[in-house]
């Protein structure tokens, strides 16, 4: 689209800025990157007519919808600053009974016009209208999809910390004290309740980091033991100080030394590579005692005596419990949030809390939010509510009384951009 010159002036305080006008029309007068975080509802398609020209979702077919949409996403992603983000909430829509898929299509295109799109988030509201379908299940929830320019780590700001929900489970208050099983407990468990355990001994696993791309597939081998989804890891009972772990050490290379067999032979000997080295090495640190069933195998080739074997063998299961965090747990990407009713406006508003969520996470405290399609202007309301500066789109001039309404807004002049659609009917008119 043609840059159009006269930019407007970003605003300086939480007053919302209000510009009213076609969408793509406003966008083109918000400067590059100036925005942090967008968040909207567009019309979904072929559902309600908001009696305006140049309205969205009138088009006669969901690929016409689907491509306005995703053009529409190229002008946010050239307001957003790099660390931005954009939140998407778009419904579905059946045509000739068959659902069309819009939301998919729509995140689709956008990742093909290089969005990354980091959570499609279930918007679930429990006080769903009651349905007259009978021959398929009630519509309950819409997608609300969350894409950023680059998904790079850090690259995009998100402030977990600003909406973290309490832990509510006992799992999830459950105190930090490990659960400790004898080996001989935990075999005993685990034939009482005739489960498979996942392998300890590291089969059908390749290193914490899977090939060079440095995926981390989380648990050590000895962590892979899993009883009724909880993770036991298989560990030494008596924990070696870093005292104790290099006098093991000198007691091993003696014994190697005096047996004249070099670390490599050892490798050789046990299938391994580049792993007994570490066992003898005289920088401590990067050292490491064998497993128990190396223990007893050295044990028998270099003949040393049982001075340490309690300390090397015996060994115990150890439930692992993930911390939960001290400020509560990330809500996660299915957000029950019952419908609001506006009684000025009669199309669906955002509920406040939707906005207000991604607003806390994804907007810094003195960032801007966007809301395209802002309809009675509830992303204004709360982003002024929240302290934050915003800019609302609408096109519809009766909207814009109930957003100044809704919003406080007694003084600020707002922008108005005459369409090219309505430029073209004057030019007819005359
Ligand atoms: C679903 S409503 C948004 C509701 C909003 N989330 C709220 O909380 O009130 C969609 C809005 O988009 C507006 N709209 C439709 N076509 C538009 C266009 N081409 N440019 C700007 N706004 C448009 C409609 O007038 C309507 O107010």
């Amino acid at each position: 689209m043609k840059r159009n010159n006269d930019l407007i002036e970003l605003p300086r305080n939480e007053i919302p800025l209000i510009l009213q006008g076609d969408v793509l029309e406003c966008l083109n007068k918000i400067p590059d990157k100036s925005i942090n975080v967008a968040v909207t509802s567009p019309p979904y398609w072929n559902l309600r007519d908001y009696e305006t020209e140049g309205q969205i979702g009138l088009e006669e077919t969901p690929e016409e919808y689907v491509k306005k949409i995703v053009e529409i996403g190229n002008e946010i992603k050239r307001v957003l600053t790099d660390g931005g983000c954009y939140f998407l909430n778009i419904g579905d829509s059946y045509y000739n009974s068959d659902l069309q898929m819009i939301p998919a299509k729509v995140a689709i295109g956008m990742q093909q016009n290089g969005w990354k799109l980091r959570n499609n988030i279930i918007w679930h509201k429990p006080n769903h209208m009651p349905s007259p379908v009978s021959n398929r299940f009630t519509t309950t929830w819409e997608p609300v999809l969350f894409f950023v320019k680059n998904g790079a780590f850090r690259k995009y700001y998100f402030n977990l910390d600003e909406i973290r929900t309490e832990h509510k489970t006992k799992e999830e208050k459950k105190s930090n004290l490990p659960e400790i099983l004898s080996v001989e407990e935990f075999d005993k468990l685990k034939n009482k309740l005739n489960l498979k355990v996942a392998p300890s001994n590291g089969e059908n696993y390749s290193g914490k980091f899977k090939d060079t791309k440095r995926i981390n597939l989380g648990a050590s081998p000895g962590a892979r033991s899993v009883v009724h989804g909880e993770y036991y890891s298989l560990q030494r009972k008596r924990e070696v100080d870093e005292d104790l772990k290099s006098e093991i050490i000198d007691y091993l290379r003696i014994h190697r030394v005096k047996k004249g067999v070099s670390a490599k032979e050892i490798d050789e000997k046990f299938g391994y590579k580049d792993t007994a080295g570490h066992w003898f090495r005289t920088d401590y640190s990067g050292s490491s005692l064998p497993k128990p069933e190396d223990w007893l195998k050295l044990k028998d080739l270099l003949n040393f005596d049982d001075k340490y074997d309690k300390i090397m063998t015996e060994q115990h299961y150890v439930l692992q419990i993930v911390k939960h965090h001290p400020n509560g747990k990330n809500p996660g990407d299915m957000w029950e949030i019952p419908t609001a009713k506006l009684k000025d406006a009669h199309f669906a508003v955002f509920p406040e809390e939707l906005p207000r969520r991604i607003i806390k996470a994804c907007c810094p405290i003195d960032g801007i939010v966007l809301d395209p399609f802002a309809g009675s202007g509830t992303t204004g309301k709360v982003s002024r509510e929240l302290h934050r500066k915003s800019i609302l789109i609408e096109i519809n001039p009766k909207y814009i009384e109930i957003i100044k309404k809704r919003c406080k807004i007694h003084t600020r002049p707002l922008h108005t951009f005459v369409t090219n659609q309505e430029l073209a009917m004057n030019e007819n008119d005359e």
